[in-house]
């Protein structure tokens, strides 16, 4: 008989999203009538700006003749995409990154997920909790940990970096010695950001410990204060010890359309071996490239045009996050996060625990949120709310919940 991978037995449930899609699904079955507001996923309402739109008309237009046709692109991307991305997200920024050390994927969660591929199973990871759930899930199905520890709130042999309301939701250096570090800021789930001080300290400290830092940058377009690093490559001395991820969905609203990026530098050594080349043969036997449309569509986010359109976009979205959270804190809740990101994470009221929350939000008020346990044990007693909605549903959650919280 064939055998599994008997890794996945150890993984929790399913995919947070997916549980919560069920249980929404579920409500929705047995109340028909009733008008969900989804502030759970973090996906965009948003339509796509016009210089995205005519891109994709432009690019589907050449796809249709002889001339313009194009087949497999290169698998790490199409150096008219890399080269704006090492010009406008590097380069602009005084960080030397070459169009050369970006791959071009259709996402960012693949990246993250996949990346744990290249290293050693005995490598130790580090994690934040709370956490974007990939990071865990992948290292599990991999095989980096043991099972899950009820008692401990967390899988065997993984270390867990703390974020808790008393150290600002950022993690503090590890006493055990990591290998692999994942570190997501502005962060999912907390909304809270790094300064780029502190961001140096894990670039020093993994320098010294030969630990590599997975950083996600999926939420940079969010930044609205100064001295928050935009990327990790701000940092000296980063490129020998980080790679970076960043995806194309939140800043300018691909979740349907799927790009996102990696950047792996070739300074980045490990026993004489470069991660660089390991990804590039990866890349090159697993996957055949995004598509071209799609990263012509990419090219257009760099454009002044498309520029200017998604500067609007985000900011729609962060007034919505101002608005929740003002709104939020006037009825009482202690609010984190929402400044530099487009989550914000709120204290559930009453001593009750998030899924209990998440429960009386639907049942009671019809709002869909994301329990804070879902990102892991130290989410437990908070809530996160997305920015992501449009306008006029997060206005009317806001009502919905402070009318909850009133008669509380
Ligand atoms: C989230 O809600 O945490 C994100 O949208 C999930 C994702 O980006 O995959």
């Amino acid at each position: 008989m064939y055998t599994i991978n008997e890794h996945y037995l150890k993984l929790q449930g399913s995919y947070l999203f997916s549980t919560i899609a069920k249980k929404v699904a579920d409500y929705q079955q047995s109340h028909p009538e009733a008008r969900i507001i989804r502030l759970g996923i973090g996906d965009v309402t948003r339509p796509l700006v016009p210089a995205i739109i005519e891109a994709l008309h432009k690019a589907v237009e050449e796809m249709g003749t002889a001339e313009d046709f194009h087949g497999y692109g290169p698998e790490q991307g199409y150096a008219f995409l890399r080269e704006c991305i090492a010009r406008h997200d590097y380069l602009s920024r005084g960080c030397a990154v070459s169009a050369e050390e970006i791959f071009v994927s259709d996402g960012a969660k693949q990246d993250v997920g996949n990346i744990q591929e290249i290293f050693g199973l005995n490598n130790k990871v580090a994690v934040c909790d709370p956490v974007y759930p990939v990071y865990v899930d992948t290292n599990v199905m991999a095989g980096r940990t043991g099972a899950f520890s009820e008692k401990n709130g967390g899988y065997e042999g993984l270390i867990y970096l703390k974020c808790r309301e008393e150290n600002g939701f950022a993690p503090e250096l590890p006493e055990e010695r990591p290998d692999l570090i994942y570190l997501c800021f502005p962060n999912n789930p907390t909304g809270m950001t790094i300064t780029k001080e502190d961001l140096q300290k894990w670039v020093d400290y993994a320098n010294a410990q030969g630990s590599v830092i997975l950083y996600d940058a999926a939420y940079e377009a969010y930044i609205t204060e100064e001295g928050i690093p935009h990327s990790i490559y701000e940092c000296e001395g980063a490129k020998r010890c980080a790679i970076e991820f960043h995806s194309f969905s939140k800043n300018a609203g691909f979740t349907g359309l799927r790009l996102g990026y990696t950047v792996v530098p070739r300074e980045l050594v490990c026993n004489g071996v470069s991660p660089h080349e390991l990804w590039n043969r990866r890349h090159g036997t697993k996957y055949n490239g995004a598509p071209y449309i799609v990263q012509r569509a990419g090219e257009a986010v760099y454009s002044k045009e498309g520029q200017a359109q998604l500067k609007e976009q985000v900011a729609y979205y962060m007034e919505n996050a101002r608005l929740i959270r003002e709104g939020l804190k006037e009825a009482g809740f202690t609010v984190y996060g929402g400044v530099n990101a487009p989550y914000i994470w709120l204290k559930v009221p009453s001593g009750r625990s998030s899924w209990e929350f998440f429960d009386d939000l639907l049942e009671k008020v019809q709002v869909v949120g994301t329990p804070g346990t879902g990102f892991g044990q130290a989410g437990e007693g908070y809530f996160r709310l997305t920015a992501f909605g449009t306008r006029e549903n997060t206005l009317k959650a806001l009502e919905r919940i402070r009318g909850l919280k009133a008669g509380d």
